[in-house]
């Protein structure tokens, strides 16, 4: 730990550096074997103790989340948030925990959130190509000719000048359909459908590169480990 204790509370969300300065005065902040830590010890994260529990993780943190609908990836926002789904701290954490990239308020599934800015980069960018896997349910029954215009690469959004990256639809059912995705954009998978005179009902996110949500219910989240991380990027 590179700051003194008082600081790194305050940056880990655990309150203002006014609330912080008094659970040290309270002794509430001890290291692992019960001996009071002062605001200006730097001593390593494993070792600190508030009331007894080890802290939240350090920097560097990476959850996954199962999105209920009705939840908007947002720090400010009406309605219920992602954030108001994990412990209140994560909000104030410094640097801030975010989402990785965006589902609408009606898309439920698999959402990551890390406050590692390089990470978060490199799960977005174009170059690392991760595969998004959504499942939708539509108002109409499919055509049949949607899965050879989505892996076209010639197919445009309304508004938009640059085609889409072939993507693969799975039929499911007449009103369902499975779609990797190897881009992100505004709306992706509503649109796209909304291109070929469909309307999608429900949309849930499966898939992240190499991570699904196993098991996870609406609204439960884990954190994730580096061997999670090499299954992110196909490595697992
Ligand atoms: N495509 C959408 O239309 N919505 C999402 O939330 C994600 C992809």
């Amino acid at each position: 730990m590179k700051v003194k204790l008082l600081r790194y509370l305050a940056n880990l969300g655990y309150g203002t550096r006014r609330d912080v300065e008094w659970m040290l005065r309270e002794g509430r902040v001890t290291d692992a074997d019960g001996e009071v830590l002062y605001g200006d010890d730097k001593v390593p994260h494993a070792v600190i103790r508030l009331d007894g529990q080890p802290l939240d993780p350090p920097p560097g943190l990476v959850l996954m989340l199962n999105k209920p609908t009705g939840v908007t990836c947002s720090t400010k926002d009406h309605g219920q948030l992602v954030y108001d789904l994990l412990p209140e701290r994560f909000a104030l954490r410094d640097p801030v925990v975010s989402t990785v990239g965006r589902l609408d308020r009606d898309t439920s599934g698999l959402l990551l959130m890390t406050d590692d800015g390089q990470l978060l980069h490199r799960i977005t960018s174009p170059k690392s190509g991760l595969d998004k896997v959504y499942e939708a349910t539509l108002a109409q029954d499919l055509r049949g000719d949607e899965a050879a215009t989505f892996a076209s690469g010639t197919l445009l959004l309304e508004g938009e000048h640059k085609p889409l990256l072939p993507a693969e639809l799975e039929v499911t059912g007449p009103r369902s359909a499975r779609l990797t995705l190897h881009e992100g954009r505004y709306h992706q998978v509503r649109r796209m459908f909304a291109a070929v005179g469909n309307h999608v009902e429900s949309l849930h996110r499966a898939r992240v590169g190499g991570l699904e949500l196993d098991g996870l219910a609406p609204g439960q989240w884990r954190y994730l480990d580096a061997a999670d991380i090499d299954r992110l990027f196909g490595r697992g």
